[in-house]
């Protein structure tokens, strides 16, 4: 029997996966409780999942994964309350089905379906999860305060954030650490408009207390800007967090293969084992490492950006059985 992989972290952090309801069933169930020490549900705690319908809360999967999370033990991370996308048309528009604009009266609106679903949700689980995504991927590094021009700023401009931070410290109080959670802050670019924003939200007061760093890698993304991003925020007092690890065997964003070339499931196993290195060093703000999939088989990148049956971005495999990844994280020496 190979060893746990939550195990042979378990001195420097949690290892979590993103999971939905088919990874309450064996075999996947017994690979998850093996290998790992908590989840994040991978789209049913979505605003779209949870309230399709103004008013209408519909918590079924979202309560199968907690439910399965408390006979086992596992920690849930909350993903996500605030984001662009996956959240219904209904939040942006007036009773006709109109544009919200910004308006005094629209930006109240907003406001208050925005404080109404993050009290429902902290209602519903309280503080059965130990951080949550209240705001995810805000930043867009090419605009010069750094972020996104999204539906919620182009109503509420760029104060939508520390209103959900606000809105959701009073919600979950003080023990839910309440995270800012993006993509590509591996980039020096992005990751110097994120720093500002968060410093900026912190020297207001408002209560921020991690950054997630979702870290979907791929072969020729060097492990070294991870470690400069570690670095960067470690000058800020908050807590990071991996939040949707994977690592990528394609080479470009078009590539699909019908199958996934040995040598590069051997480079990833490489990959890994440099990138766990820099974690484990990092183990003093990390506060968890997710992977975004139990393996390779339930991996988004199977579909996204194009079909591709090749896709290999985790520790498992489709058979659920440990390949390079897995081992260099575990035991390196095992790696051709
Ligand atoms: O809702 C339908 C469902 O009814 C149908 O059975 C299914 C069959 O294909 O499609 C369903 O929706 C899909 C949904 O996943 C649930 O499986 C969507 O089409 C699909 O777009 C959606 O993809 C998710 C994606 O977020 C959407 O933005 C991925 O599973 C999920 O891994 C991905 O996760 C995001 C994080 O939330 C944020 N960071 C990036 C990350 C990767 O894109």
């Amino acid at each position: 029997d190979i060893s746990s992989l939550h195990e042979e972290l378990a001195e420097h952090f949690p290892l979590g996966a993103a999971i939905d309801a088919r990874e309450t069933s064996d075999p996947s169930a017994e690979l998850l409780l093996r290998h790992f020490d908590g989840i994040t549900a991978e789209n049913h705690m979505k605003p779209e999942e949870i309230q399709p319908v103004e008013g209408t809360f519909t918590f079924d999967a979202a309560d199968e994964l907690v439910a399965f999370a408390d006979d086992h033990d596992l920690r849930v991370y909350g993903h996500t309350l605030v984001w662009h996308s996956q959240t219904a048309d209904w939040v942006f528009e007036d009773a006709d089905g109109n544009p919200l604009t910004d308006s005094p009266e629209h930006q109240q609106l907003l406001l208050d379906r925005m404080q109404t679903h993050i009290e429902a949700v902290a209602e519903r689980y309280g503080d059965r999860m130990w951080a949550w995504d209240v705001v995810n991927e805000a930043i867009d590094e090419s605009q010069d305060d750094g972020l996104r021009r999204s539906e919620w700023y182009r109503i509420l401009g760029p104060d939508y954030l520390a209103h959900a931070f606000h809105f959701a410290r009073d919600a979950f109080g003080p023990d839910v650490q309440l995270y800012l959670n993006d993509y590509n802050t591996e980039f020096p670019a992005k990751r110097e408009a994120m720093f500002q924003v968060v410093s900026d939200l912190l020297d207001a007061g408002v209560p921020l207390d991690g950054v997630g760093h979702q870290l979907h890698l791929n072969l020729v993304r060097p492990v070294a800007m991870v470690e400069d991003t570690l670095e960067r925020f470690r000058e800020l007092p908050v807590q990071q967090a991996v939040t949707e690890l994977d690592v990528s065997i394609s080479q470009t964003a078009e590539e699909s293969l019908p199958t996934a070339p040995p040598e590069r499931l051997v480079r990833q196993g490489y990959y890994f084992r440099d990138l766990f290195d820099v974690l484990r060093a990092y183990d003093d703000v990390l506060t968890q490492v997710t992977a975004w999939g139990l393996h390779d088989g339930r991996s988004w990148l199977r579909t996204w950006p194009v079909d591709r049956p090749h896709e290999a971005p985790l520790f498992f495999d489709d058979q659920l059985q440990s390949k390079p990844a897995y081992w260099g994280v575990v035991d390196p020496d095992q790696l051709p």
